[in-house]
């Protein structure tokens, strides 16, 4: 508890982040992580061998760009730097001890950014959603972007903003949390590089005798094409949120995900 209140005190955010709760969630993702590094692995040794087997197979490698980097456990960040020129690692917040940890690696540029465009929308310090990507979509050598479970975490910040501001949310369109979703489904689209989505797509409450309690759309309703395989990620395994619930979240991945249909 009193390494997380520091962590939070020296981690540089923005006051959007702070606002809706990104700080915090960072750093509690990072204790949670070390917590359950045993049960995470097999989910993170999945995602940093699958990035690799995509990165190996492009003709060209010149910059590589991972949108929700995080703590990038689940980045096989020393295979990156060795295969591309540029790595870019983007996140609306980057602690202190990744940003420790790369401190050598003149090849990373860390980019700070809420990669839902709406948060300055929605705090009324912008007119309208504003590209997150303009600037990298139009980079001619990316590459390959990784959105790296980034995709079921766009959403429910701005479902729990919305619900603390309900004036505010009654003057903004409808389904913005879902919204958010689409949205970066089509951000992926226009990439002209490789893409790679890993994304939870859903949360399964199971108690001890594996039936299950309940069961959450991590994508709002968003439709999103056959993955290409998918896997079980014990993210709260019992005792980590309650003594006899596990929340057990489905990945999936496109290993090129080239859009979806369901677009709003
Ligand atoms: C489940 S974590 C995955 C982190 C990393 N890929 C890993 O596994 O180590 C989701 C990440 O998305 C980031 N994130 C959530 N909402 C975001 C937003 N609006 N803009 C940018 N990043 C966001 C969080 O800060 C967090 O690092």
């Amino acid at each position: 508890m009193l390494a997380e209140l520091a962590l939070q005190a020296l981690t540089p955010a923005t006051s959007l982040a702070r606002r809706f709760g990104l700080l915090r969630e960072g750093v509690a993702l990072w204790s949670r992580g070390l917590r359950q590094r045993k049960a995470w692995e097999p989910h993170h040794a999945r995602c940093r061998a699958i990035i690799a087997e995509v990165a190996v197979t492009l003709s060209q490698r010149r910059k590589v760009v991972v949108l929700g980097s995080g703590p990038a456990r689940d980045i096989p960040l020393d295979m990156l730097c060795a295969s591309f020129d540029e790595v870019v690692l983007a996140d609306i917040v980057h602690l202190p001890l990744l940003r420790l940890k790369l401190w050598r690696q003149a090849k990373v540029e860390l980019i700070s950014r809420d990669l839902t465009g709406t948060m300055a929308w929605l705090a009324g310090e912008a007119k309208e959603r504003q590209d997150p990507l303009a600037d990298l979509v139009a980079d001619a050598k990316v590459d390959l972007v990784i959105s790296a479970n980034l995709l079921s975490q766009l959403a429910w910040p701005v479902a729990d903003w919305l619900e603390d501001n309900p004036t505010r949310a009654a003057a903004l369109p409808g389904n913005l949390p879902a919204r958010c979703i689409a949205w970066h489904l089509d951000d992926l689209a226009r990439f002209k590089g490789h893409v790679c989505l890993i994304s939870d797509v859903e949360m399964v409450e199971r108690d001890r005798s594996g039936a299950i309690h309940d069961r959450l759309d991590l994508m709002y309703g968003v439709e999103l094409p056959k993955e290409d395989e998918s896997w079980l990620w014990p993210v709260a395994p019992f005792g980590e949120a309650e003594r006899d619930r596990e929340y057990v979240h489905k990945v999936c991945v496109w290993r090129r995900y080239a859009g979806s249909s369901s677009a709003f």
